[in-house]
């Protein structure tokens, strides 16, 4: 039997460590897919599973996102051929339709579900989607988890319109296809930054206009100017505790919260009572359905963006890699390459 090589989250005293492992390839069910994987991508999440010592089983393959080609087929597949380029689905049973918290104990990467950062993974037929021709495998494997997020959240629940706008909360990988996706769809872009030289390369990007949260920290009040008094109509709420008031205070009439991330960590709530005044409304983004993805590349193919890679890290340089996204210094993000 073929070995293959994969990294492993194991339990070492008060943290979970990174190790390289080999495993055998097993056999494929008729409806499974054998992926040779070719890249993937670091989301902030993954710095989350190897925080959490008891969250995760012993041994779990982390990441979330990949893309690779198809090596072999099981019995009945009939949608994918040996040489087709895929990419994994963050939720593998989240096929379409309404959400089941069911799918988040399935989801790769991270709980029981080993992930995707491995020479070879096996996924279910309906689990995976084709990556658009003109995308790298580093470029598709960016896209699973910030893309789909970013894609219902603006899109499928969002309904994004021409001539909008939208603010988004620093500079990494969901901020930074949302502002390229809500560029395409024709909207103009807010990006609030630690940072003048990010803000300046956003800017380079495709942003409107870009906030200093450090030098303003009532960012809410400069958004608020530049929209003529009116204030935001999709905000990403990516920031938490320290960004959930100015949200609210900065969201238009009418306009739309999407509940993203806790890059300030899960504390104290914000007092939601200014949106009922503003007729606004948050929503809830838990990544997306497959059928999301699908939809997602579609909109890919026919905008061509192409998705901000900071740094690529080769397979031996993991460990590098979590710690390059640690430091939060990154534009966009951060990828290995499955060499
Ligand atoms: N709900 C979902 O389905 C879902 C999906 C994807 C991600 N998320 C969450 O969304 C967040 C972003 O994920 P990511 O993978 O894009 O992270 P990332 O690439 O690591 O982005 C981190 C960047 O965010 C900015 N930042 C950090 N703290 C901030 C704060 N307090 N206020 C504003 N900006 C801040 C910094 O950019 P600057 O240096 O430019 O300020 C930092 O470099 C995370 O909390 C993640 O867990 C949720």
């Amino acid at each position: 039997m073929a070995k293959f090589r994969h990294y492993a989250l194991v339990r070492a005293e008060s943290e979970l460590a990174l190790v390289q492992r080999e495993s055998e390839i097993p056999k494929l069910a008729a409806d499974q897919v054998l992926i040779r994987m070719k890249a993937a991508s670091l989301n902030y999440r993954d710095l989350l599973t190897i925080a959490d010592v008891q969250g995760n089983k012993d041994g779990l393959v982390p990441l979330s996102d990949g893309a690779g080609e198809v090596q072999a087929v099981g019995s009945d597949v009939r949608q994918w051929s040996v040489g087709d380029r895929v990419s994994t689905a963050f939720f593998p049973t989240w096929r379409s339709g309404a959400f089941s918290p069911a799918h988040l104990a399935v989801a790769l990467g991270g709980g029981q579900t080993d992930g995707v950062l491995s020479d070879y993974v096996i996924a279910q037929q309906d689990a995976i989607v084709a990556v658009p021709e003109y995308l790298s495998f580093e470029q598709a494997a960016t896209l699973p988890c910030a893309g789909v997020t970013v894609w219902q959240a603006l899109f499928a629940r969002g309904q994004i319109q021409a001539g909008q706008t939208v603010l988004v909360q620093g500079t990494g990988g969901v901020a930074l296809i949302a502002m390229q996706l809500a560029n395409a769809a024709g909207a103009r872009v807010i990006v609030i930054s630690s940072s003048d030289e990010k803000l300046a390369k956003a800017k380079q990007l495709g942003a409107w206009q870009g906030i200093n949260y450090r030098a303003t920290p009532d960012w809410d009040r400069a958004a608020i100017e530049l929209t003529d008094g009116i204030g935001v109509d999709h905000i990403l709420e990516l920031g938490g505790p320290t960004t959930y008031d100015r949200s609210i205070a900065a969201i238009a009439p009418g306009g739309q919260i999407a509940q993203i991330g806790v890059l300030s960590g899960f504390g104290s709530q914000p007092n939601m009572t200014p949106l009922q005044f503003k007729n606004a409304s948050v929503n809830g983004i838990c990544v997306g359905s497959v059928e999301h993805f699908k939809a997602l590349n579609l909109f890919m193919e026919k905008s061509r963006i192409e998705p901000v890679i900071d740094q690529q890290f080769g397979f031996s340089e993991v460990p590098q890699a979590y710690d390059y996204l640690r430091a939060a210094g990154h534009f966009g993000k951060v990828c290995i390459t499955i060499d």
